[in-house]
Protein backbone atom coordinates (compact mmCIF):
# COMPACT_ATOMS: atom_id res chain seq x y z
CA UNK A 1 0.00 0.00 0.00
CA UNK A 2 1.29 3.51 -0.73
CA UNK A 3 2.79 5.92 2.29
CA UNK A 4 0.34 8.28 3.31
CA UNK A 5 2.17 12.00 2.80
CA UNK A 6 -0.06 13.94 4.40
CA UNK A 7 -3.01 13.23 6.65
CA UNK A 8 -4.27 16.49 7.76
CA UNK A 9 -7.28 17.79 5.62
CA UNK A 10 -6.26 20.38 3.14
CA UNK A 11 -7.84 23.29 1.82
CA UNK A 12 -8.89 22.88 -1.69
CA UNK A 13 -8.56 25.22 -4.73
CA UNK A 14 -12.24 26.23 -5.08
CA UNK A 15 -11.97 25.69 -8.65
CA UNK A 16 -12.44 21.89 -7.20
CA UNK A 17 -16.42 22.61 -7.00
CA UNK A 18 -17.00 18.59 -7.28
CA UNK A 19 -14.75 18.61 -3.29
CA UNK A 20 -16.64 21.94 -1.62
CA UNK A 21 -20.10 22.04 -3.58
CA UNK A 22 -21.10 18.07 -4.37
CA UNK A 23 -24.65 18.93 -5.01
CA UNK A 24 -24.06 21.77 -7.21
CA UNK A 25 -24.87 22.03 -10.96
CA UNK A 26 -21.32 22.00 -11.72
CA UNK A 27 -20.91 18.55 -9.23
CA UNK A 28 -24.20 17.41 -11.39
CA UNK A 29 -22.23 18.11 -14.46
CA UNK A 30 -19.00 16.73 -14.36
CA UNK A 31 -21.49 13.42 -12.81
CA UNK A 32 -22.98 13.38 -16.05
CA UNK A 33 -19.29 13.51 -17.87
CA UNK A 34 -18.58 10.33 -15.67
CA UNK A 35 -21.65 8.24 -16.16
CA UNK A 36 -21.24 9.33 -20.12
CA UNK A 37 -17.51 8.02 -20.08
CA UNK A 38 -19.02 4.74 -18.09
CA UNK A 39 -21.43 3.79 -21.05
CA UNK A 40 -19.06 4.94 -23.55
CA UNK A 41 -17.02 2.11 -22.65
CA UNK A 42 -19.67 -0.45 -22.04
CA UNK A 43 -17.38 -3.34 -22.95
CA UNK A 44 -14.26 -1.82 -21.91
CA UNK A 45 -13.29 -1.63 -18.77
CA UNK A 46 -11.48 1.93 -19.07
CA UNK A 47 -8.78 1.77 -16.39
CA UNK A 48 -7.16 4.63 -17.43
CA UNK A 49 -8.28 8.37 -18.73
CA UNK A 50 -6.33 10.92 -20.42
CA UNK A 51 -7.22 14.85 -20.34
CA UNK A 52 -5.61 16.82 -23.08
CA UNK A 53 -7.02 19.89 -24.81
CA UNK A 54 -5.36 21.80 -28.10
CA UNK A 55 -4.15 24.67 -26.16
CA UNK A 56 -2.68 25.96 -22.57
CA UNK A 57 -5.49 27.41 -20.15
CA UNK A 58 -8.38 25.67 -21.75
CA UNK A 59 -8.97 23.64 -18.74
CA UNK A 60 -7.65 20.70 -18.58
CA UNK A 61 -6.03 20.44 -14.77
CA UNK A 62 -9.63 21.67 -14.08
CA UNK A 63 -11.27 19.11 -15.56
CA UNK A 64 -8.73 16.12 -14.59
CA UNK A 65 -9.08 16.89 -10.79
CA UNK A 66 -12.86 17.30 -10.78
CA UNK A 67 -13.06 14.28 -12.84
CA UNK A 68 -10.73 12.28 -9.68
CA UNK A 69 -13.08 13.83 -7.25
CA UNK A 70 -16.25 12.59 -9.07
CA UNK A 71 -14.72 9.21 -9.82
CA UNK A 72 -13.28 8.65 -6.38
CA UNK A 73 -16.58 9.65 -4.76
CA UNK A 74 -18.63 6.94 -6.29
CA UNK A 75 -16.12 4.24 -4.49
CA UNK A 76 -13.34 3.42 -6.80
CA UNK A 77 -9.72 4.23 -6.03
CA UNK A 78 -8.34 7.08 -8.13
CA UNK A 79 -5.07 8.24 -9.46
CA UNK A 80 -4.79 11.35 -10.52
CA UNK A 81 -1.35 11.78 -12.50
CA UNK A 82 0.01 15.21 -13.23
CA UNK A 83 2.13 14.32 -16.34
CA UNK A 84 2.50 18.44 -17.41
CA UNK A 85 6.19 18.31 -16.68
CA UNK A 86 6.28 21.44 -17.98
CA UNK A 87 3.57 23.88 -17.35
CA UNK A 88 2.75 21.55 -13.61
CA UNK A 89 -0.62 22.77 -11.72
CA UNK A 90 -2.17 19.53 -10.31
CA UNK A 91 0.04 20.07 -6.56
CA UNK A 92 -1.76 23.69 -6.73
CA UNK A 93 -5.10 22.89 -7.52
CA UNK A 94 -4.43 20.52 -4.15
CA UNK A 95 -2.76 22.89 -2.32
CA UNK A 96 0.45 20.31 -1.34
CA UNK A 97 4.25 20.54 -2.31
CA UNK A 98 5.68 19.41 -5.77
CA UNK A 99 9.24 18.33 -4.41
CA UNK A 100 8.74 14.62 -4.79
CA UNK A 101 6.45 13.78 -8.05
CA UNK A 102 6.32 12.38 -11.41
CA UNK A 103 9.82 13.29 -12.70
CA UNK A 104 11.88 12.26 -9.29
CA UNK A 105 9.96 8.61 -9.67
CA UNK A 106 11.51 8.39 -13.32
CA UNK A 107 14.45 9.27 -12.77
CA UNK A 108 14.77 6.50 -9.85
CA UNK A 109 15.59 9.52 -7.62
CA UNK A 110 12.47 8.45 -5.52
CA UNK A 111 10.30 5.47 -4.82
CA UNK A 112 6.52 5.77 -5.72
CA UNK A 113 5.99 4.61 -2.96
CA UNK A 114 7.02 7.44 -1.50
CA UNK A 115 5.78 10.32 -3.77
CA UNK A 116 2.14 9.25 -4.23
CA UNK A 117 0.03 11.36 -1.68
CA UNK A 118 -3.82 10.72 -0.15
CA UNK A 119 -5.47 13.71 -0.05
CA UNK A 120 -8.41 14.74 1.89
CA UNK A 121 -10.99 13.71 -0.68
CA UNK A 122 -11.50 9.57 -0.03
CA UNK A 123 -10.35 6.84 -2.53
CA UNK A 124 -8.33 9.75 -4.20
CA UNK A 125 -4.40 9.69 -4.46
CA UNK A 126 -2.20 12.18 -6.70
CA UNK A 127 1.26 11.97 -8.48
CA UNK A 128 2.44 15.45 -8.38
CA UNK A 129 4.67 16.40 -11.40
CA UNK A 130 8.06 16.62 -9.26
CA UNK A 131 10.11 19.19 -10.33
CA UNK A 132 10.53 20.46 -13.46
CA UNK A 133 12.82 18.75 -15.73
CA UNK A 134 14.92 19.40 -18.81
CA UNK A 135 13.76 16.41 -20.88
CA UNK A 136 10.14 15.56 -20.38
CA UNK A 137 9.32 14.38 -23.51
CA UNK A 138 11.97 12.10 -22.96
CA UNK A 139 11.01 10.91 -19.55
CA UNK A 140 7.42 10.15 -20.83
CA UNK A 141 8.07 8.18 -23.95
CA UNK A 142 10.64 6.08 -21.41
CA UNK A 143 10.15 2.25 -20.71
CA UNK A 144 10.53 3.45 -16.90
CA UNK A 145 7.12 5.63 -17.90
CA UNK A 146 5.27 2.50 -19.35
CA UNK A 147 6.41 0.87 -16.67
CA UNK A 148 5.07 2.63 -13.83
CA UNK A 149 1.99 3.63 -15.30
CA UNK A 150 1.46 -0.45 -15.61
CA UNK A 151 1.92 -1.04 -12.18
CA UNK A 152 -0.13 2.18 -11.18
CA UNK A 153 -3.16 0.60 -13.42
CA UNK A 154 -2.84 -2.43 -11.05
CA UNK A 155 -2.82 -0.94 -8.00
CA UNK A 156 -5.93 1.37 -8.69
CA UNK A 157 -9.15 1.21 -10.14
CA UNK A 158 -9.09 4.37 -12.45
CA UNK A 159 -5.78 6.73 -13.28
CA UNK A 160 -6.25 9.93 -15.10
CA UNK A 161 -3.90 11.81 -16.71
CA UNK A 162 -3.49 15.00 -16.66
CA UNK A 163 -0.82 16.09 -19.38
CA UNK A 164 0.16 19.21 -21.75
CA UNK A 165 -1.97 20.75 -24.65
CA UNK A 166 -1.44 18.47 -27.74
CA UNK A 167 -0.67 21.51 -30.14
CA UNK A 168 2.19 22.90 -28.42
CA UNK A 169 3.96 19.21 -27.82
CA UNK A 170 3.81 15.85 -28.21
CA UNK A 171 3.44 14.70 -24.54
CA UNK A 172 -0.39 13.78 -24.51
CA UNK A 173 0.09 11.78 -27.93
CA UNK A 174 2.82 10.19 -26.69
CA UNK A 175 0.93 9.35 -23.53
CA UNK A 176 -2.80 8.07 -25.06
CA UNK A 177 -0.58 5.04 -26.16
CA UNK A 178 -1.00 3.86 -22.84
CA UNK A 179 -4.24 5.60 -21.91
CA UNK A 180 -7.06 3.45 -22.56
CA UNK A 181 -9.38 6.48 -23.35
CA UNK A 182 -8.92 10.41 -23.98
CA UNK A 183 -11.48 13.35 -23.18
CA UNK A 184 -10.47 16.31 -24.90
CA UNK A 185 -11.60 19.85 -23.55
CA UNK A 186 -12.39 22.43 -25.72
CA UNK A 187 -13.12 25.58 -24.02
CA UNK A 188 -16.24 27.62 -25.28
CA UNK A 189 -15.41 31.02 -26.84
CA UNK A 190 -11.62 30.39 -26.61
CA UNK A 191 -10.58 27.20 -28.46
CA UNK A 192 -10.62 27.88 -32.57
CA UNK A 193 -12.73 25.25 -34.57
CA UNK A 194 -9.41 24.73 -36.30
CA UNK A 195 -7.18 23.79 -33.44
CA UNK A 196 -9.75 21.52 -31.54
CA UNK A 197 -10.11 19.53 -35.26
CA UNK A 198 -6.27 19.25 -35.24
CA UNK A 199 -6.08 18.77 -32.06
CA UNK A 200 -8.37 15.54 -32.20
CA UNK A 201 -6.87 14.35 -35.94
CA UNK A 202 -3.18 14.44 -33.70
CA UNK A 203 -4.56 12.04 -30.95
CA UNK A 204 -6.38 9.53 -33.85
CA UNK A 205 -3.59 9.65 -35.57
CA UNK A 206 -1.88 7.82 -32.74
CA UNK A 207 -4.84 5.69 -32.17
CA UNK A 208 -6.30 7.18 -29.38
CA UNK A 209 -10.01 6.11 -28.08
CA UNK A 210 -11.42 9.43 -28.06
CA UNK A 211 -13.79 8.67 -25.65
CA UNK A 212 -15.51 12.12 -25.53
CA UNK A 213 -15.34 16.17 -25.59
CA UNK A 214 -15.47 18.47 -22.55
CA UNK A 215 -16.98 21.60 -23.61
CA UNK A 216 -15.84 23.91 -20.65
CA UNK A 217 -16.18 26.92 -19.36
CA UNK A 218 -19.42 27.59 -20.51
CA UNK A 219 -21.25 31.29 -19.86
CA UNK A 220 -24.68 29.62 -17.79
CA UNK A 221 -27.27 31.23 -20.31
CA UNK A 222 -30.28 32.76 -18.53
CA UNK A 223 -32.76 30.74 -19.50
CA UNK A 224 -31.26 27.83 -18.90
CA UNK A 225 -33.36 25.83 -16.50
CA UNK A 226 -30.19 23.59 -14.91
CA UNK A 227 -31.12 22.79 -10.60
CA UNK A 228 -30.15 20.09 -8.69
CA UNK A 229 -32.95 17.66 -8.60
CA UNK A 230 -32.10 14.92 -6.04
CA UNK A 231 -31.56 13.70 -2.45
CA UNK A 232 -28.24 15.75 -1.66
CA UNK A 233 -27.42 12.23 0.51
CA UNK A 234 -27.27 10.27 -2.45
CA UNK A 235 -25.19 12.77 -4.79
CA UNK A 236 -22.73 10.72 -6.56
N1 LIG B 1 -14.93 26.28 -15.87
C1 LIG B 1 -14.10 27.15 -15.32
N2 LIG B 1 -14.58 28.21 -14.63
C2 LIG B 1 -13.75 29.13 -14.08
N3 LIG B 1 -12.40 29.06 -14.15
C3 LIG B 1 -11.85 28.03 -14.81
C4 LIG B 1 -12.67 27.02 -15.43
N4 LIG B 1 -11.84 26.11 -16.02
C5 LIG B 1 -10.60 26.55 -15.80
N5 LIG B 1 -10.59 27.68 -15.08
C6 LIG B 1 -9.41 28.47 -14.64
O1 LIG B 1 -8.65 28.75 -15.82
C7 LIG B 1 -7.26 28.62 -15.56
C8 LIG B 1 -6.68 27.58 -16.53
O2 LIG B 1 -7.29 26.31 -16.22
P1 LIG B 1 -6.45 24.97 -16.19
O3 LIG B 1 -7.39 23.88 -15.84
O4 LIG B 1 -5.22 25.11 -15.35
O5 LIG B 1 -6.05 24.90 -17.75
P2 LIG B 1 -5.00 23.99 -18.52
O6 LIG B 1 -4.65 22.84 -17.65
O7 LIG B 1 -5.72 23.58 -19.78
O8 LIG B 1 -3.82 24.88 -18.84
C9 LIG B 1 -7.12 28.23 -14.11
O9 LIG B 1 -6.87 29.40 -13.36
C10 LIG B 1 -8.47 27.65 -13.76
O10 LIG B 1 -8.78 27.81 -12.39
MG1 LIG C 1 -2.82 22.20 -16.94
Amino acid sequence: MFKKFFMKKRALNHYLVTSSHSTSVIAEQYRTIRTNIEYTAIDKDIKSILVTSASPGEGKSTTSANLAIIFAQQGKKILLIDTDLRKPTIHKKFCVHNQIGLSNVLTKKQAIEDAIMDTSIKNLSILTSGPIPPNPAELLISKAMENLLGKLYKEFDVVILDTPPVLAVADAQILSKHADGVILVVASGQTETEQGKKAKQLLVSSNATILGVVLNNKKQEKNDYYYYYGNDDKAI
